[in-house]
Order: structure tokens, then C-alpha cells, then sequence
């Protein structure tokens, strides 16, 4: 557990995966996992958002989550942000690193934060700003593979705001497919692409399954030479401002696979699946992710008796 991982894996499921749940989670039970999760190995964690509360009720605690939370060396724990105030707060809450959030759409980045391009960037600027450098800022290109609204998204538009986000002080970026168009060709282009840009350990692939390609992305991502992803426990996950969404690649899934493939995670798959298959006790309803269900391929079962 302890080499260097081959592949680097950001936990997204205390934001991507509580933010949509109609259930709001109570902030002891978020700590609780947020807790158990960066006892994993997980060397990234996204602990909450630092939006607007009546844009997200769910996570209208990030404060009071991110001043609570156990922190483990090792562990870097990120606050999605979508303006100053989110920087503000998040710088406030002791916030590792910010993860700064616009759309390549532009109709979708109206929907999700009510700015357009030229609002969200200047955002950006201010966001990158008043860290004064003390903090790393990632900034995410989210509906970089589709949008719900507009479909396909041009490859320059990409990478000219890629441009744009490094231009503002953006340090790394992260590619989204926030409602799951992505598919293994457009992934490698696009990571071909960006990493003309930034590099290696500057790029992170966040997907999500909702056509059940997720997997297939990722592994097309890091043949074509990305290392960071995100996923979610159980799968949870998903936009609450773009029809459709659902669940992102699911961790344990997600190291499973690696596993299998002789891929070091630095992730205790194990205790990964025991904490999933505590997840529809939290969130009320059966999650989407597969391996918390069969079991690793190594689980084996006794065989039934046979006829003599
Ligand atoms: N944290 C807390 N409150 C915030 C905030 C932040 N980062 N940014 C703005 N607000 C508050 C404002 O103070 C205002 O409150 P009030 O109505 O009580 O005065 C309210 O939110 C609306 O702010 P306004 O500046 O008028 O912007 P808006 O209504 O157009 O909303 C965003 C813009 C960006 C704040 C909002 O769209 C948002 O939070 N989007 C995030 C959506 C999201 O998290 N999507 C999923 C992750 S990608
Ligand atoms: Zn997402």
C-alpha cells in the first residue's frame, strides 16, 4: 500500500455524491465519513462546496464540516468553490486547496452558477487572488465532453479556457463529464490535447457513469496519458442543475479495476467496500456501484453440494 500509486485518486463523494441527495445529510454523519474516508489512502478528498445554500442546501455546512473534520498527513482536503465568497469561505474553513467550477457550455454554466463565461473567469481571477498563493487552485472545466443543453462541446472552445484558467492562476485543471458523453475517443483526444497544456500531474479526469461508460473513460484516459481521477463512493453523484445526471465512476470500482489490472492505488479496497455498503444507511436508497455488491473477484464462495 505504502508505493508510489500508479494511479491518483481524488474521493468526490462528501460533494459530488451528497450534493444531489434529496435527503440532507447531518453534518456529524458527513464528518463521520469524511473521517473514514482519509483513513483509506485516499491522498485527495473533495469535502464540500463552499456555493450559494439555496443553490445546494446539502451542503450548506461545508464550513462547519471542513472545521471538523480529523486532519490526516497525507490527506489533501479540496473545497469546490464557484466565486470569492466560496474562496472566502473556504479559505476561512482551512480548506486545502480550492476547486474553482465553470462550464464549457456556457448555457449550462448560466443554469449551474448564473454567470456567463466572461462573470465566472473574472470570478476566477478573484478567487485565485485571495489565496495571495497560499493554497493550491485547481480549476474545473465542467460539460468538457457534452452538455445536456447544447451537446457536443468544440475542441478549441476547450482549450482556449483551459488557456483561460492558466492565464488566471489556475494551477491544475480538471476535465468533467458531468452528465456522462464522454466516450474512449473523445477521451483520448481531449487528454492528448490538454496535455499540450498542462502536465501530467496537473490534469484530473472527473467522470461519470450515466451511460455506463464511466470504466471504459478512465482507462482510455490513462492509456492516453492522465494520471489523476475522480470518483465516488457507491457511485453516488451528480449535478443538480443538469437533467439527467447521475452518479460518478464509483471508487471502489474504480480501484477493483486497477487492482485487477496490477495498478497501485495506495487505496484499501477492502475497507472501501465495508464503508460503501454503509452508504444507503446514510443516503436512504441502494447505490449505484458494483463491486460493494459481488464482492472482489478473489471473495470466492464455497460451492453448493453436488449429487454424489
Ligand atoms: N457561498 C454562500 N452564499 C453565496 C455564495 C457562496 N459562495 N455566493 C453567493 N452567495 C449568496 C449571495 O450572498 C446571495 O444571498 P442572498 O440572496 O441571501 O443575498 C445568493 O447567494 C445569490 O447570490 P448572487 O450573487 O445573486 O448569485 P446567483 O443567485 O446568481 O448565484 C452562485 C450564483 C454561483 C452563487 C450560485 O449559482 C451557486 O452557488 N451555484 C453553485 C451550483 C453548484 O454547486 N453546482 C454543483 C457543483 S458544480
Ligand atoms: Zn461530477
Amino acid at each position: 500500500m505504502n508505493a508510489t500509486p500508479d494511479v491518483i485518486i481524488q474521493e468526490v463523494c462528501p460533494r459530488d455524491g451528497l450534493q444531489i441527495e434529496p435527503v440532507i445529510v447531518s453534518t456529524e454523519r458527513k464528518v463521520a465519513l469524511i473521517d473514514r474516508l482519509s483513513e483509506l489512502g485516499f491522498p485527495r478528498i473533495e469535502a464540500g462546496s463552499f456555493v450559494s445554500p439555496r443553490a445546494v442546501p446539502a451542503l450548506a455546512d461545508g464550513d462547519a464540516v471542513f472545521r471538523s473534520i480529523v486532519r490526516r498527513e497525507g490527506v489533501i482536503f479540496v473545497a469546490l468553490i464557484p466565486n470569492l465568497r466560496g474562496a472566502e469561505r473556504a479559505l476561512a474553513a482551512g480548506a486545502d486547496e480550492l476547486n474553482f467550477v465553470m462550464s464549457a457550455s456556457v448555457t449550462h454554466n448560466r443554469v449551474n452558477m448564473g454567470m456567463d463565461h466572461e462573470g465566472s473567469l473574472s470570478a476566477l481571477a478573484e478567487a485565485t487572488a485571495a489565496t495571495g498563493g497560499r493554497i493550491h487552485v485547481n480549476a474545473t472545466l465542467a460539460t468538457a465532453f457534452g452538455c445536456p443543453f447544447e451537446g457536443q462541446q468544440d475542441e478549441g472552445k476547450v482549450l482556449r479556457l483551459i488557456e483561460a484558467y492558466l492565464r488566471l492562476g489556475a494551477q491544475s485543471i480538471t476535465l468533467a463529464d458531468t452528465t456522462g458523453m464522454a466516450n474512449p475517443k473523445l477521451v483520448r483526444r481531449r487528454v492528448k490535447s490538454a496535455l499540450g497544456l498542462v502536465p501530467r500531474d496537473g490534469l484530473t479526469l472527473h467522470f461519470h457513469n450515466t451511460r455506463g461508460l464511466g470504466l471504459v473513460n478512465v482507462m482510455a484516459g490513462f492509456e492516453a496519458g492522465a494520471l489523476r481521477f475522480d470518483a465516488s463512493l457507491g457511485g453516488l453523484g451528480g449535478c443538480p442543475f443538469a437533467p439527467g445526471a447521475s452518479g460518478n465512476v464509483c471508487t471502489e470500482d474504480l480501484v477493483n479495476l486497477c487492482e485487477e489490472v496490477g495498478l497501485n492505488t495506495g487505496i484499501d479496497l477492502e475497507g472501501l467496500i465495508a464503508l460503501s455498503r454503509e452508504l444507503p444507511s446514510i443516503v436512504g436508497h441502494p447505490v449505484p456501484g458494483q463491486v460493494a455488491k459481488a464482492g472482489r473477484s478473489c471473495d470466492l464462495h464455497p460451492a453448493p453440494p453436488t449429487p454424489p
